[in-house]
């Protein structure tokens, strides 16, 4: 079995993506900047948003964080996401998700110039992917295609099984996988699937985005195949520091004994999603000075 290295995968990019920051200063005098809006203090999101703005100083690139409280409202959200819009100096907008529950996703993200929207969840971005037109990919999904293919797997004509059919992940995953230069046979599996493990035994690849440990064991898989585990998930373990410990929605142990490659977690999936985002506020901010 081998393990993906997803930090090793996103050191190189990142090294990649700061020489291309370095080179638009000294040939057009423009510093990318991303423009990252974090309401209230969820940890998870606190922690994402740090390793955003860290990720942006090491590539030379700007950062400008926008921190509110949780009881801002939707049109003072707005409000802010609109300015940024009209800023020149920033070329990538970000708002953290979840919103607090008062506020609709849908109007603050509805609000994001699409040519701002470097987390790619804009209607216009979404609707450009599915049609093949240039736009920016989301992270998450775009990170996962590029670790299939770091693994050394080949994509052309291979069965991919996806499990979740979240907006952030599981649906845009399986429409890039099916994207003709990409060329895989996909099964989306969700919750209304009744046995998950009929596909995921006939797959060459298991993308898991499910959201719950445990989702996927090794017996649910063919030997060889490889796992990608793009699960996030704290469970309490009062022997760190911080109380708990993180798990992907894949059983890492079981997996790892029947799987040809698996992405670990911490250390798969998640440098990515950062790196993919550096990728697209450098492109935007190459657009934006063309
Ligand atoms: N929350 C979890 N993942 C993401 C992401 O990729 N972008 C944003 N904006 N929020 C998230």
């Amino acid at each position: 079995m081998n393990l993906i290295d997803g930090k090793l995968l996103a050191r190189n990019l990142r090294a990649e993506i700061a020489d291309g920051v370095a080179a638009l200063k000294s040939e057009k005098g423009v510093t990318p900047c991303l423009a990252v809006i974090l309401v209230g203090d969820n940890p998870a999101s606190v922690s994402y948003v740090t390793g955003k703005e860290k990720a942006c100083a090491e590539a030379g690139m700007r950062s400008l964080e926008t921190r509110l409280p949780a009881e801002t409202t939707e049109e003072e959200l707005v409000g802010i996401v609109r300015r940024l819009n009209d800023d020149p100096s920033v070329h990538g907008i970000l708002v953290q998700l979840p919103l607090p529950k008062h506020i609709s996703d849908k109007s603050v993200i509805d609000a994001i110039a699409p040519e701002k929207d470097v987390d790619g969840f804009t209607p216009v971005n979404v609707g450009r992917m599915m049609i093949g037109e240039r736009c920016f990919l989301p992270c998450t999904p775009h990170g996962i295609i590029k670790l299939i293919e770091f693994s050394g797997m080949d994509l052309n004509g291979r069965h991919a099984v996806v499990i979740g059919r979240s907006n952030i992940v599981g649906k845009p995953v399986a429409a890039l996988l099916a994207r003709k230069e990409t060329n895989a046979t996909v099964t989306l599996c969700h919750t209304g699937t009744p046995d998950v493990a009929k596909f995921t035994r006939e797959a060459d690849v298991v993308i898991v985005a499910a959201g719950h440990p445990g989702t996927l064991t090794g017996d649910m898989i063919r030997p060889g195949a490889v796992v990608i585990d793009v699960g996030v998930n704290r469970i309490p373990d009062p022997s760190r520091p911080s109380g708990f410990r993180l798990a992907g929605d894949a059983d890492f142990d079981s997996c790892a004994k029947v799987a040809g490659a698996i992405t670990p977690v911490p250390g798969g999936v998640g440098p990515m999603t950062i790196t993919m985002l550096l990728w697209n506020t450098l492109e935007a901010a190459r657009r934006a000075a063309s």
